[in-house]
């Protein structure tokens, strides 16, 4: 089932989601969903709250589905050390459009757990390392124009206001 996702504005977005405590079928099925919403709005990342499911819990293929081992599930992850810095272009599927240069670390490593509750540790580096932070960021409510000057912040603000006021957002 593909969700609508939810766009910027929404308070869903800006509050710390809920810790996963069940690993059962309904969870798998969640999951599969997101993968499947993620795909068909191109994106690499999506976390539950982008879906309107306050839930700490989110997936990524940076290879956008052509690489099957590419996809990663994860369950109540939390950063635990980071290394060096990277400054790229940066999207997200709630702020439609909206692109910017984003300061992130150069590598990150992230515990959590898989979709069955079993602990893991990834290391991801460059455009993974990118994906973990900005999805680690969207279940402690915080979006990437959070991380850009306050200057660009509120630029895009000030356009999603005129878009919402014309109806196209
Ligand atoms: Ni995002």
């Amino acid at each position: 089932m593909i969700y609508p996702i939810v766009k910027y504005g929404q308070p869903i977005l800006e509050r710390a989601a809920e810790p996963v405590t069940e690993f059962n079928a309904e969870l798998e099925k969640l999951v599969a969903d997101m993968f499947e919403t993620m795909y068909a709005a191109r994106g690499v990342g999506l976390a539950a709250p982008q879906i309107g499911i306050s839930k700490r819990l989110c997936v990524i293929d940076e290879s956008g589905g052509e690489n099957p081992s590419a996809r990663l599930v994860l369950v109540n992850p939390e950063i635990v050390s980071t290394e060096g810095e990277q400054v790229q272009e940066e999207g997200c599927l709630s702020l439609p459009d909206f692109r910017a240069n984003t300061p992130r670390p150069l590598r990150a490593t992230v515990r959590g757990q898989d979709v069955h509750g079993k602990e893991i540790t990834l290391t991801g580096e460059g455009l993974l390392a990118r994906a973990f932070c900005h999805e680690i960021d969207h279940l402690n409510g915080i979006l990437f124009i959070q991380r850009l000057s306050r200057l660009k912040r509120d630029s895009i603000k000030r356009r999603v206001k005129k878009l919402v006021k014309a109806g196209e957002w």
